[in-house]
């Protein structure tokens, strides 16, 4: 009995081209990544919180609004004081009677947004902290 001729390498090409596939498929996904990161990269986690829970009364890109709230760019009481004691401000905030209240409005506990994380306001605070 012989092998019909050819048998073997008809198996041997046929998973050359498999090999090939995948190496090429494998390929494409990696430059799909490429394609959709710009290149500022995306919105971090913490930009994404600060826009949805205190951009409507520190402003849009957080240079203030009249008689809602005070700049966070640019602010010398975010750069005067710690991360943790930025945490433990935002979840306290700044009753208006409060001696250091500055404009006669009030900052809520956590910006009225009391679903926020330790996690979710260290990362608003690093955000903060690129606004400097
Ligand atoms: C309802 C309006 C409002 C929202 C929402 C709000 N804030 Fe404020 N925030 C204020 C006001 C008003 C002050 C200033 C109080 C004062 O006069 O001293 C303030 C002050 C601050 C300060 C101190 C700045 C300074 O110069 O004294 C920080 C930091 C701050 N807010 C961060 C945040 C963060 C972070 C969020 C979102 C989680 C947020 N705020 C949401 C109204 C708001």
């Amino acid at each position: 009995m012989t092998r019909p001729p050819g048998a073997v390498s008809h198996l041997g090409s046929f998973l050359v081209a498999a090999a090939l596939v995948l190496v090429v498929l494998t390929g494409c996904g990696g430059d799909d990544t490429v394609a959709v990161t710009t290149s500022d990269g995306p919105p971090s986690r913490g930009a994404q919180l600060a826009s949805e829970s205190c951009s409507s009364c520190h402003g849009q890109s957080f240079e203030g609004v009249d008689k809602l709230g005070p700049a966070l760019r640019d602010n010398g009481f975010v750069r005067d004081h710690s991360d943790a004691e930025l945490v433990a401000f935002i979840k306290e905030g700044r009753p208006r009677e409060a001696d250091d209240n500055r404009t006669g409005v009030a900052m809520p506990p956590y910006g009225g947004n009391t679903r926020l994380t330790d996690e979710d306001l260290v990362e608003i605070v690093a955000f903060l902290r690129t606004l400097q």
